[in-house]
């Protein structure tokens, strides 16, 4: 019989989330009119919006409603699928509104407030604020401490604080602004984004581990030899190498998309399907995590960077002679790490990261291998043991593959390797949703499920301080590891498992 706990909250109703103003500092920037913008107007189409939701745009620049309005609908029709059906994209514009104001000037957020109350009158908004910070990190504190100020925080009920990525730089840094942001808001108040936690295949991650029985049995060191978690990606930096050269793969991607998958993969079972079960046992496993060998940094961490090469047949740059990027950078535009995760699951199975750009494959993937059979009777193909691989797609072609021996047809016992498939795409026959989506329509409906709590985000830069700490001392840039692009990694990335009589995946 099925145990109903009292507290779980189901798979989710379709909710409608109250009248509100979404706030929205950043508004002339990229993230506005590519993702948030169009998300809103995707949900506004599947009458996901209460008619009364408004969109207050806040940025520099002196522009008018009816400007910011023309510009939003340029990212509908260039980022998402467009306008079909002016009627609804009228009554979504009638909710846009912009109001420019400096977010280090006080009296900006007092002509805010000011319009935010009037728009309460017009709209039906009731005061219900959610206030999105898509903006350059070094705005976040003093936009916390100016929305605190004037007062723009005080309701727990009906005022929500949304942070953008990074959140800090570091640990110091990252508690610096859990405190910036504890001092004007309480925690149930704060929407922490990583969009990973946005994406369908992520959240299938939970379901699949605690929806079905036979998988957990295995999930533990008895039967897992090692995990290996990649998000490759091909593009290189693009033209944003005055954010990337301060930041590098290891605060861009690893520390937190990464240290996401890790943590749904790795957690025990929460109690409930409710953000506070879930991120404490997040923050459990985070705890005790540490990476492999801190003493010696070459057996646990490794960092490389792009040299020119070759994708799809174009030549492209080295990361050293991208526009914008110091020709003697020892910026990591790729990482590699292996964890080890002190408890009674996991006591000595390796969980190796890695993440880079220009790989020859955009792909996210989880992959569990399970351990060899004690005693192999049969002969295989490929001449070796083939353990069970158990395979999570995060992206693309979104599925889960199980591999397998299976006896090869003929009169000789001989076995080969298959793989056994599920496919997002043609079991459930519809694209999975954008991550953005998902996350502002759970911050809108007040469900913090989906954002990383403050202690979360702390632990998971303390894991990967030791390494961090070390790569920020001066380095030759001769010793950096360089991989030509369109390769997997440096070869110093291959120790790191040869060394333990692994491989990575080749994907
Ligand atoms: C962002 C990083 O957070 O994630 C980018 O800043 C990276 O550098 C991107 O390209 C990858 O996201 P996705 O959803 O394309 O895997």
């Amino acid at each position: 019989m099925l145990l109903e706990n009292p507290l779980r909250i189901g798979l989710r109703q379709e909710r409608t989330p109250e009248p509100l103003i979404l706030v929205i500092f950043g508004a002339s920037g990229d993230l506005t009119q590519r993702k948030l913008v169009p998300a809103l107007y995707q949900m506004k189409k599947e009458r996901r919006l209460s008619p009364e939701t408004t969109i207050v745009g806040v940025a520099r620049r002196e522009w008018s409603h009816d400007y910011f309005r023309e510009q939003m609908r340029q990212g509908i029709e260039e980022f998402s699928d467009g306008i079909e059906n002016e009627a609804l994209w009228l009554d979504f514009a009638e909710g846009l509104y912009y109001c420019s104001g400096n977010m280090d000037e006080p009296e900006s957020y007092q002509k805010l407030k000011a319009f935010l109350e009037e728009l309460d009158g017009k709209r039906g908004t009731r005061g219900n604020r959610v206030f999105y910070l898509a903006v350059s990190p070094n705005f976040f504190p003093p936009g916390i401490k100016q929305l605190g100020a004037a007062g723009m925080l005080d309701d727990p009920m009906k005022h929500r604080l949304v942070i953008e990525k990074p959140f800090g730089k570091d640990l110091s840094s990252a508690q610096i602004l859990n405190r910036v942001v504890q001092n004007v808001c309480k925690e149930e108040q704060v929407y922490r984004i990583d969009h990973y936690l946005g994406k369908e295949t992520v959240q299938n991650l939970m379901v699949f581990r605690f929806a079905n029985a036979i998988f957990e049995p295995l999930w533990n060191r008895q039967f897992v030899d090692h995990v290996q978690i990649t998000v490759a990606e091909t593009v290189g930096v693009e033209d944003r190498a005055g954010y990337y050269e301060t930041s590098g793969a290891l605060r861009d991607m690893l520390q937190n998309h990464l240290m996401q998958l890790f943590c749904l993969t790795a957690m025990e079972a929460p109690y409930a399907l409710n953000a506070d079960s879930i991120r404490t046992e997040k923050v459990k496993v985070l705890q005790a995590t540490h990476l492999a060998d801190v003493n010696n940094l070459d057996r646990s961490a490794i960092r490389g960077q792009y040299a020119a090469g070759w994708m799809k047949g174009k030549s492209v740059l080295g990361y050293r002679e991208e526009p914008g990027v110091n020709p003697d950078s020892t910026t990591p535009t790729y990482v590699a790490m292996k964890l080890m995760i002190d408890n009674w699951r996991w006591q000595g199975v390796p969980f190796y990261l890695r993440t880079g750009k220009r790989l020859p494959k955009k792909v996210t993937e989880i992959a569990i291998q399970f351990r060899e059979v004690p005693l192999l009777i049969f002969q295989s193909a490929t001449q070796q043991a083939n353990p069970n691989v158990l395979a999570m797609r995060i992206q693309p072609n979104e599925g889960i593959s199980l591999r397998f021996e299976a006896k090869m047809p003929g009169s000789q016992l001989r076995t080969r390797t298959v793989d056994m498939d599920f496919s997002y795409g043609s079991s459930f026959g519809m694209a999975t949703s954008e991550a953005y989506h998902r996350l502002l329509l759970d911050c809108m409906l007040g469900d913090q499920t989906l954002f990383t709590r403050a202690d979360e985000v702390e632990e998971a830069w303390r894991v990967v301080t030791p390494a961090l700490s070390a790569w920020e001392e001066p380095a030759d840039p001769a010793s950096i590891p360089q991989y030509e692009a369109g390769t997997w990694e440096p070869s110093e990335a291959e120790f790191l498992l040869n060394r333990d009589g692994r491989r990575w995946r080749r994907l």
